[in-house]
């Protein structure tokens, strides 16, 4: 049966790089906080980036390894938070950025969880004939959407930019994405948002608004985690399951990277080695929302943790709330 695999995977972070020491001296946190409570030590922040200049280097890198030009891409779906325009997305932009007009692209805002949609899509493009090569691009600019006074500490400290681009590809042979599992629920939306712009005011933005710091990223960071750590392992064997694998037969885990501690906390919930199946690499990049997953196995890769016919799971959580889980035989 005709399959989607992942060919290759580029990914960029601004060279900006922003410890918790360089926190320390604008707000009122320390870096025994930072790294106790989320694992963190530095992130990367643009300096004057926008979010394609970020996918655009993720993408010539993807590129490169997949021995693909710009025309060989069928579709791009591109994930973000932010994108360089409120309208139109990131998808028709990189178009333009790449020199391909006419090239069809879609955009998807579904936070941390947007690698997996992503992949959902991917698959079901490639798995239906539809087409043959994907570029899943998850770019993600959102220092310039914090607030670094100390009220908006809680979540500041936790967030970094950068990007990943991914080619999915079709294959007739038994490896690629077994199962891809995705679920929403709107009832706690506001417990991690970014309210304004909004149809709920007219104009969408105003002085005011921003003034009420309508235009920051809001956390309610323990039901965010609460949340994260029952759906974790539930979507993990749910996508199992519907892959016929059994969690013995996993090689690595790579999360979202969204805190250490919600990490260890689905580790010990599925019973597995932390540092030997799943892996983190949030010390060195924070969250950075749907570009930690394949940041994460893209890191993962270069250090030689996975094989061909390793089974992989890849996994999300994040605003909405969205999470999903995907069982992918490498
Ligand atoms: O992709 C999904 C994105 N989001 C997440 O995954 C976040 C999930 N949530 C978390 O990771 C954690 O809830 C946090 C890391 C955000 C917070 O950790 P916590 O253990 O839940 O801390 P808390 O919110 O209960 O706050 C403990 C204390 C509070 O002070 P008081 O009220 O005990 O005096 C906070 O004001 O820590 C204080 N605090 C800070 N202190 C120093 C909050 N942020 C900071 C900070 N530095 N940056």
């Amino acid at each position: 049966m005709r399959k989607a695999y992942i060919d290759a995977i580029g990914m960029y972070v601004p060279p900006k790089i922003v410890t918790n020491q360089d926190l320390e001296k604008i707000m009122d946190t320390s870096d025994q906080w930072i790294r106790e409570r989320s694992g963190i030590q530095e992130r990367h922040h643009v300096d004057g980036e926008c979010t394609t200049d970020l996918a655009l280097k993720a993408t010539e890198e993807v590129l490169e390894k997949a021995g693909m030009v710009a025309e060989d891409i069928d579709h791009i779906i591109f994930s973000t938070m932010a994108s360089d325009y409120f309208v139109p997305g990131g998808g028709p932009m990189m178009t333009r950025r790449l020199g391909i007009p006419g090239t069809p692209a879609v955009d998807i805002r579904m936070a941390c969880s947007g690698f997996l949609y992503g992949l959902s899509i991917a698959k079901a493009f490639i798995e239906s004939g539809a087409h043959d090569n994907i570029l899943l691009i998850t770019s993600e600019v959102q220092s310039v959407a914090l607030d670094f006074s100390t009220e908006g500490r809680d979540t500041a400290v936790l967030f970094g930019d950068g990007a990943a681009a991914t080619v999915l590809k079709a294959t007739d042979t038994d490896r690629g994405l077994l199962s891809v599992v995705t679920h929403s629920d709107g009832r706690y939306a506001e417990d991690l948002m970014m309210r304004t712009p909004s149809t709920l005011d007219n104009p969408l933005l105003t002085h005011a608004l921003l003034d009420q710091g309508h235009g920051r990223v809001k956390m309610n960071g323990r039901s965010v985690f609460k949340h994260a750590i029952t759906k974790f392992p539930q979507v993990i064997k749910e996508a199992l399951e519907k892959a016929g694998v059994e969690k013995d037969q996993i090689k690595l885990v790579v999360p979202h990277q969204a805190n250490l501690r919600i990490t260890e906390a689905v580790a010990k919930r599925l019973d597995l080695k932390l540092h030997e199946v799943v892996y983190s690499n949030i010390h060195k990049y924070g969250n950075t929302t749907s570009a930690s997953i394949p940041i994460a196995l893209y890191e993962a890769m270069a250090e030689g943790k996975l094989h061909r016919g390793d089974y992989l799971v890849v996994a999300s959580f994040g605003a909405g709330f969205t999470w999903g889980a995907s069982v992918i035989k490498w």
